[in-house]
This record gives C-alpha cells, structure tokens and sequence, in this order.
C-alpha cells in the first residue's frame, strides 16, 4: 500500500476514534447548559421527590382528617403581625395622627434612642438643636452652592403644629427638597426621632420664654 494512502486511512481512523471518544463528553456538556421543557435526567432522587401532602388536602394521618396541622396552642408569631397603619405610615385613613401610635411609648429608652438616631439621621442638615444649621448645611452655604435649600428650623411654629403623621411621612419620604429617609431608618427609630424632636421644640420654646 501507498504511505500516502495508509497516512490518510490513518488520520481517519484517528479522527474517528476521537469522535466517538468525545461524544459523550458533548452529550454530557449539552444537556447541562441546554434549557429543557421536560425535568432533567435524575438517577438518584435522594430526597428531592418524596410522599407529601398539598396544604389544604385531605390526610386521613390526622383525627381531624386536615393535612395543613393548626399551630400547637400557645404558639409566638415570628413573622410580621398584621400592618399597623398608625405604626407604619402615621395616618388613620385620611388622617395624619396628631400624637404617637399605640405601639410607640415615650419613655426615657425611646427619647435616648431618638436622640441617637437624630444625631446620625438629621443633625447633618437640621444642627444638634434642629435650627437649620447643621454642618452640611454650613458647608453648603459657605461654597454658596445655587441649589441648595436651607433646612427647615425644627423649632419653627410650623413644625411645631405638625401632626406626629406628617412628621413621620417627612422622614419616610422625604418633603419638598428634603431627600426620603425610609429605606434608611425602620418605623420605630422614627417614631424615636419624632419624640427627639419634640422634646427639643420643648427645650427651645422654655429656653425661649426665659429670655435666652
Ligand atoms: C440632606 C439634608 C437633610 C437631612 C439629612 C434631613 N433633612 Fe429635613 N429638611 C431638609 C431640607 C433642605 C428641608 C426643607 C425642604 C424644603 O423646604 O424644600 C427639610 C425639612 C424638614 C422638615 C419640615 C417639613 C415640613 O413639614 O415642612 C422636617 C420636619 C424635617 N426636615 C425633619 C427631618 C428629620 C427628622 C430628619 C432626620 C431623619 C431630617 N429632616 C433629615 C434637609 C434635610
């Protein structure tokens, strides 16, 4: 036979072999990045296919025939209790509510919390005492940038006779050029806040009556 002629039956052979060697190695690859409607090839099941019943099925397990068990009595929810929309939002329908929810209590606890929240939250802007003169604002100020809108006085009468709702939905979303605060601070430190904030329109309206 011609070498030539055995060189070319060797390259075919061997590409041949290669291809069917490959083969299940492409099968293989395919059917891991191809989507499929049907569910893939599963040889061991381990415990991902079991005996279960669908929630509200019938399960004659049960003396009362319910598949779906009732919580044990004397069981504590976990997971988030109905919306409490005082708690949540500050309103009750239309209404901004005047004072605090029922789930808030003003005590020394929330007052400090308040006054923690506050210095981080809103002091930036509104100043330690909520006068408008915070540092950010001052910085602001001095390189007289065009934008920028100087921060309500928090001790201002019209803050002052804000309803508690509206100053909540203020730092939930945010008010005319003030930015939103709400994914920042959760509902109960901003009901602390308010109560910070209060406490400090009753500091400067005594400090303001005794002439200082
Ligand atoms: C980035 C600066 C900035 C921060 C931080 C900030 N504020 Fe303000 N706030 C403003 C500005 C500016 C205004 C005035 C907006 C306007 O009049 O356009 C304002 C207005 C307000 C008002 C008056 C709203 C009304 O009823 O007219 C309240 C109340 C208030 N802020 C509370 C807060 C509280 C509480 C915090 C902290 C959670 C806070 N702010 C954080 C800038 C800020």
């Amino acid at each position: 036979m011609n070498r030539t002629i055995l060189f070319a039956v060797l390259v075919v052979v061997a590409l041949g072999a290669f291809a069917v060697l490959a083969a299940p190695f492409a099968v293989a690859t395919t059917m891991r990045t191809q989507p499929k409607r049907q569910p893939r090839i599963h040889p061991v099941l381990d415990m991902d296919n079991q005996a279960r019943y669908r929630g509200q099925a019938p399960a004659s397990a049960f003396a009362d025939g319910r598949a779906k068990r009732p919580p044990v009595p004397g069981t504590v929810a976990w997971s988030p209790l109905p919306p409490d929309e005082a708690f949540e939002q500050g309103t009750a329908g239309e209404a901004w509510i005047e004072d605090y929810p029922q789930a808030v209590v003003v005590d020394a606890r929330l007052l400090a919390r308040g006054a923690e929240r506050f210095a981080i939250s809103c002091a930036p802007c509104h100043g330690p005492n909520g006068a408008g003169d915070g540092t950010v604002s001052q910085a602001a100020l001095r390189r007289a940038e065009a934008a920028w809108v100087v921060p309500t006085s928090l001790t201002s009468t019209e803050v002052v006779e804000r309803p508690n709702g509206h100053l909540f939905q203020s730092i939930t979303h945010g008010i005319r050029s003030m930015p939103a605060h709400g994914s920042q601070i959760p509902p109960a430190d901003r009901w602390a806040i308010i109560a910070h904030v209060r406490a400090l329109q009753a500091t400067h309206s005594a400090s303001s009556a005794s002439g200082e």
